[in-house]
């Protein structure tokens, strides 16, 4: 049986209100259908704590040892741009804005001593609010005379040339610092540890190397920290 449904024969009379000659096909009579269809009304954007996006958020947050706020932020306002654009700490690297790369990362530290790592695209800088905070501008020191000291994860990345581009390189200095922490409080054994460094750095995206420079790095750097090995197997 033909096809009688609405579609075409609202596309048939569009046709002949516009005097059109040429036959109208599919998807002009879709498009014309849905021209003629009522219009749903457009919510208003909201973000996910159900703030709209210019409505504002107090934030007091420790970057790094140094205190910032109290200010009030816009509740849409993503912590990786408040870091770039509020602090001038451009260091963590936005790649998907999605939460899948964790290039954007950084290291939240809590009160009992754990740490963890949280991205930064996809939350929002009131969500820090009250907490403490290491970005990748946080790992080398710098003495008196301006020298700069990198953090052994950052020299093993360099000693490895675990790097190409660089990118995604913030996001795995604050994934195994965390790990590595974490080993400091919790040591295992040498036989668990290719599995320890996978399940560290798993969530970490690099698109340009192997990640086996990264890994070699990491278990290079566990493997000389004093405490995060149990045994010498
Ligand atoms: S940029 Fe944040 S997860 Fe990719
Ligand atoms: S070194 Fe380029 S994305 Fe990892």
């Amino acid at each position: 049986m033909t096809d009688t449904s609405s579609a075409p024969q609202a596309a048939s009379n569009a046709n002949a209100d516009a005097g059109a000659q040429a036959p109208m096909n599919n998807a002009s009579a879709a498009s014309a259908a849905a021209a003629a269809a009522p219009v749903a009304p457009v919510a208003s954007p909201a973000s996910a704590n159900g703030k709209k996006p210019w409505e504002t958020l107090p934030v007091t947050v420790k970057v790094n040892g140094e205190s910032h706020g109290p200010m009030d932020v816009p509740a849409g306002l993503m912590m990786i741009d408040f870091l770039h654009e509020t602090l001038g700490l451009t260091g963590s690297r936005l790649g998907c804005g999605q939460g899948i790369c964790h290039a954007c990362v950084v290291i939240v530290d809590h009160a009992d001593g754990t740490s963890e790592t949280v991205r930064t695209c996809i939350t929002g800088a009131n969500y820090f609010d009250g907490k403490t905070v290491r970005t990748v501008e946080g790992h080398a020191t710098r003495d008196t005379d301006g020298k700069v000291t990198l953090a052994p994860i950052q020299q093993a990345f360099l000693d490895h040339f675990s790097f190409q581009c660089g990118y995604c390189t913030p996001g795995f200095v604050n994934a195994a610092t965390v790990l590595i922490e974490r080993l400091k409080r919790n040591p295992i054994a040498r036989a668990d540890l290719e599995a320890a460094i996978t399940e560290g750095l798993n969530d970490q995206i690099c698109r340009c190397t192997g990640y086996v420079r990264y890994y070699e790095a990491v278990r290079d750097v566990v493997l000389r920290t004093p405490g995060c090995i149990k045994d010498s197997k």
